[in-house]
């Protein structure tokens, strides 16, 4: 995480994949390096480092939310915009993103309003998949849960990545410029909404 005043942007970027090959990671961490490039402090994080069991009321009930669902809250409480990319499963989003969304929306700490975390920092979406639509019906479900049901301001502007497969170099980047300028636009516009959220 680099350095950043209290009034900086700070992004977080995670992707709701947790393949070690995942296309929806490679284009977290290219929003990451993109945003680092462009001045805006950024974090990237991997799902694979932070597994949860599937929500279970029992479980919840028994042990409390897992440390993770914790430690991954809290990673957002760091940041003041939060860059979501995730693969389209059955034109849904993936089913590890909607199991830590509801884990972390159940955690709690002393003091801490409901959904405090979802409900004061700005969010943005991507999706990438080998298919033409790159994803995008996924996005309009993850939209629908993030406003709806934890309260979420996310960004009208999102980025889909269509036919994944061939769309990066072997530095990671991708190599069309025009998409590359598309999802810099989106960064930028969440870095923006940060800032004008938190002063
Ligand atoms: C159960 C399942 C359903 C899928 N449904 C879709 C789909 O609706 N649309 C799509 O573009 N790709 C679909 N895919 C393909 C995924 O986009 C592909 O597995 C992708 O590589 C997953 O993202 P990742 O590379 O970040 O792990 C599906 C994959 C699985 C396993």
């Amino acid at each position: 995480m680099s350095a950043a005043s209290t009034s900086d942007p700070r992004l977080l970027f995670f992707a709701g994949s947790a393949r070690l090959n995942s296309f929806n990671k490679r284009l977290a961490k290219l929003g990451a390096v993109i945003a680092d490039v462009n001045s805006i402090p950024s974090t990237f994080v991997d799902l694979a480092d932070y597994p949860m069991p599937i929500y279970h009321g029992d479980l919840e009930e028994e042990e409390g939310p897992p440390d993770n669902a914790r430690k991954l809250k809290n990673l957002m409480r760091a940041h003041t915009g939060i860059f979501i990319v995730s693969p389209e499963y059955n034109a849904s989003f993936s089913p590890l993103l909607k199991n830590t969304i509801d884990w972390i929306s159940h955690t709690r700490d002393d003091g801490e309003a409901p959904l405090e975390v979802f409900r004061t920092r700005v969010f943005a979406l991507a999706s990438a998949s080998g298919g033409g639509l790159g994803g995008l019906r996924g996005l309009m479900q993850l939209r629908a849960v993030l406003e709806l049901g934890t309260g979420a301001l996310v960004l009208p502007e999102q980025f889909a990545l269509p036919r994944m497969r061939d769309a990066f170099d072997d530095n990671g980047h991708l190599k069309n410029k025009d998409q590359t300028e598309q999802l810099k636009a989106v960064i930028q516009k969440l870095a923006r909404a940060a800032r004008v959220l938190h002063g």
